[in-house]
C-alpha cells in the first residue's frame, strides 16, 4: 500500500511557529513519527511539503495511478483554494485532512474550508498525532474497501 502524505505552507516551521497552538515537535521529528508507523503498519509513505500552491497540485496530480491514497494538511490553502480540491478530486483518491490545531474553534477565516465535504475523513486538533490516525484510518478503509 503505497500512500502520500502532503503538508501544506509553514509546515516545515514546525516547532518554531506558534508553538502553543502548533507544539514543540518540529517537521522532521514529525516525518520520523510516520516512517516509523508506515515501516509497523507496512506502508511505503512518501512525504511532500511545499509552500507553493501550484506544487501541490503538481504533486497531487503525479500521484494518479501511483498512491492509493492521499493524507493532507493543505493548511492556510485550506481556506482558499479550489485549485487543490480540484486536483483531488481529479486523481479521485481516498484522502484524508489533517489540521494539527482544532481550525473548526478559530478564526472566522478558517471556517471555510474547501478540502471538507471532499475528504473521507478529517482529523483535528489532535496535535502531530492526528497524522498518525489518518494514515491508521487510510489504511483500514483501503483493506476493507478490496
Ligand atoms: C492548520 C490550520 C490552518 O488554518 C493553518 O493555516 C495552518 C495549519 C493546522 O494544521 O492546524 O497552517 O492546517
Amino acid at each position: 500500500m503505497k500512500l502520500l502524505v502532503i503538508n501544506g505552507p509553514n509546515i516545515n516551521m514546525l516547532g518554531i511557529r506558534e508553538v502553543n497552538i502548533y507544539g514543540s515537535e518540529n517537521y522532521k521529528s514529525l516525518l520520523e513519527r510516520l516512517n516509523k508507523l508506515s515501516h509497523e503498519e507496512n506502508i511505503e509513505l512518501e512525504h511532500f511539503q511545499s509552500n507553493h500552491e501550484g506544487a501541490i497540485v503538481d504533486k497531487i496530480q503525479e500521484a494518479y495511478q501511483k498512491f492509493d491514497g492521499i493524507v493532507i494538511n493543505p493548511a492556510a490553502y485550506t481556506h482558499t483554494s479550489v485549485a487543490i480540491l480540484d486536483a483531488l478530486k481529479a486523481v479521485s483518491l481516498p484522502t484524508v485532512e489533517v489540521h494539527i490545531s482544532k481550525v473548526s474553534e478559530r478564526e472566522d477565516f478558517r471556517q471555510v474550508n474547501f478540502i471538507r465535504d471532499y475528504a473521507i475523513k478529517s482529523f483535528e486538533g489532535l496535535g502531530i498525532a492526528g497524522y498518525e490516525k489518518a494514515i491508521l484510518y487510510l489504511k483500514n478503509y483501503l483493506e476493507e474497501e478490496k
